[in-house]
């Protein structure tokens, strides 16, 4: 059995204030960790707070991370600090970061093992473009994005690993993959992953599912088969809808 995980993606949005009104309004009614995990990522200069003020099935993860210890890298984000302030999820790879910041399916396979050195659980995603999509062409880009960025991991390290199958087409767009689109393609990369590692591996592992996930559509697309949670831009910058779409989450 998966214990799903619902990853609010806050993006670059939310002053301080509004992140500590969130975690104060949500923090006492998110369901047990035990049943389902619900984390939130957030903009850099927000994460010590967000630690600190965690309740206790709150979980706070980063937006990006560089791949090295530390280093002339001015506006970047290390993994030491990440661990040092209490950080315990990084997303890696999202496509906003892939189209505007230069991150490749090199630098995402880097980041990966720099974040099991330090303790850092990742959120690794993928994703087509709707020309890959309309050209029927998605099972094979998102194989080589999965297999160029799993380089290297262990089987341990990949029943750990969350991916994220957020097709670009469905990012802010509101328009969500059908469930059995979504399914069929979170279907394909626990296959690849099968293939590369075993299939005892590849069931541990969660795939989730993100592109405009909202409480009107989160049930069905968690009834289906592989579908083991989801990574929510824009509906989860509200308290009340995160909290729907965790307690969505529990069996
Ligand atoms: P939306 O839920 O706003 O479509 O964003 C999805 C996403 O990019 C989450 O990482």
């Amino acid at each position: 059995m998966r214990k799903p995980i619902i990853a609010g993606n806050w993006k670059m949005f939310k002053t301080r204030d509004e992140a500590l009104q969130f975690v104060y309004n949500v923090n006492m009614k998110v369901p047990s960790n035990k049943l389902v995990e619900s984390v939130i990522c957030a903009q850099s200069p927000l994460l010590r707070d967000l630690v600190k003020r965690q309740g206790d099935n709150l979980r706070i993860g980063a937006q990006t991370m560089h791949y090295l210890d530390s280093g002339a890298y001015t506006g970047e984000v290390s993994a030491p600090l990440l661990e040092d302030i209490g950080v315990e999820y990084v997303v890696l790879g999202h496509s906003e970061r892939r189209a505007y910041y230069n991150e490749t399916d090199e630098s995402v396979n880097k980041k990966i093992h720099q974040a099991f050195k330090y303790g850092l659980n990742p959120i690794l995603c993928v994703g087509e473009s709707l020309e890959v999509r309309e050209a029927n062409e998605t099972v094979e880009f998102v194989k080589a994005q999965v297999v160029n960025a799993l380089q290297g991991l262990g089987n341990t390290q990949i029943k750990e690993l969350v991916i994220a199958y957020e097709p670009i087409w469905a990012i802010g767009t509101g328009k969500t993959a059908t469930s059995e689109m979504a399914n069929d393609t979170i279907k394909a990369i626990r296959n690849i992953v099968a293939a590369l590692y075993d299939n005892e591996t590849a069931e541990a592992m969660r795939i989730q599912y993100g592109g405009s996930v909202k409480p009107a559509n989160i049930k069905e697309l968690l009834s289906m088969s592989d579908i083991d949670g989801a990574l929510v831009g824009g509906a989860s910058l509200d308290a009340n809808s995160f909290l729907e779409l965790v307690n969505a989450a529990v069996k």
